[in-house]
């Protein structure tokens, strides 16, 4: 076991343990931003350095500072370790440079992105970044791939994390895309317009950050914010059947993997499951989905938000009157 110190927190956490993944046994607001780093994905992360933090001693033996920041995502913990993530100016303040650097190519196009509200780079530039650009060269465009019927490629929007490439090449087999040329001229692409249909190609969809690889069947359907999301789970032959539905009044506008808190895919879903049953009779219904990551969505679905009862009494006494004629929130204690 190895103790470290992690924004003055003391953490013990077994040798070998990333700095990300000791911050995350603490959870909550110290915990760095990942645009890359994935779990369950073998070689995700080291690509986007969201995640950097200040090591000021790197381990009982040898206490020296680490002269650079490092990516919490990849290094690991030695016993002693002092670390720095939201108490150090130097990583606040680089973070808004990764966040204005991927934001150089990126288009600001959040208005008709499918992915709005559930962006990860929309998320990080909302806590992390700053809100004017000093950046007025042309942006990178690319010819347009179709690269199927069911996931929609958007090269302009990808910031070249790599978890779409290690899904297809860990999850779904039969690799068909991946990263193209290098530097600046990198792209996602398929060779010879192979086009994306094993089982479970479908997953590339829920692990890009961003608006980069989406839904086709889901396309310009709905805002994601004014959609309800509930669990729901199937005996699927190929996967484990469990999974979010999307609902917009009656209708099942998409399917989606379940993810934890930090937006990583729970369990993979089989293309059958994400694209073909789109009927409430496909499904056993559970119960509205508990999103608990920081973003719109967590807003405005079926669960109650818990209103304490010391928030109550200092609303004004109208209000207090109204919310007890017509109570909106479930009181909690
Ligand atoms: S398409 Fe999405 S998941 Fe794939 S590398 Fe680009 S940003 Fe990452
Ligand atoms: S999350 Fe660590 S480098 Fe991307």
């Amino acid at each position: 076991m190895a103790k470290i110190t992690f924004d003055g927190i003391e953490i013990e956490i077994p040798d070998g343990t990333t700095i990300m993944n000791a911050a995350r046994t603490v959870g909550g607001s110290i915990v760095p931003p990942a645009m890359c780093y994935y779990t369950p994905l073998k070689g995700s992360g080291g690509k986007c350095r969201a995640c950097l933090v200040k090591v000021t001693a790197g381990s009982t033996k040898d206490p020296r500072p680490m002269p650079k920041l490092v990516p919490s995502c990849i290094t690991s913990v030695q016993d002693g370790m002092v670390v720095e993530n939201t108490v150090n100016q130097q990583v606040l303040d680089v973070r808004k440079g990764i966040v204005e650097m991927l934001l150089i190519n990126h288009p600001l196009d959040c208005p008709v992105c499918d992915q709005a509200g559930e962006c990860d780079l929309q998320n990080f530039a909302f806590e992390h970044g700053v809100s004017t650009t000093r950046y007025t060269e042309e942006r990178r465009t690319f010819d347009k791939i179709d690269i199927g019927p069911l996931i929609q490629l958007h090269m302009t929007r990808c910031i070249l994390c790599y978890r779409c490439v290690y899904t297809a090449n860990q999850i779904a087999g039969d690799r068909v895309h991946g990263v193209l040329g290098r530097g600046d001229a990198a792209e996602i692409g398929t060779y010879i317009e192979n086009i994306i249909d094993q089982d479970f190609s479908g997953n590339v969809i829920d692990v890009c950050p961003v608006g980069a690889l989406t839904d086709k069947t889901w396309r310009f359907k709905q805002r994601v914010w004014f959609t309800k999301p509930v669990n729901a789970h199937r005996d699927c032959p190929k996967c484990s059947g469990n999974v979010l539905l999307w609902y917009k009044g009656k209708d099942v506008l998409r399917v989606t993997a379940r993810k934890d808190e930090y937006g990583e895919v729970k369990e993979w879903i089989c293309n059958e499951c994400r694209f073909e049953k789109k009927e409430t009779s496909d499904w056993t219904i559970e119960g509205p989905a508990h999103i608990d990551r920081s973003s719109v969505i967590s807003a405005n679905h079926y669960e109650l938000p818990v209103l304490n009862h010391s928030v109550v009494a200092d609303l004004p006494e109208s209000t207090q009157r109204e919310l007890e004629k017509n109570p909106p929130l479930k009181l909690g204690s």
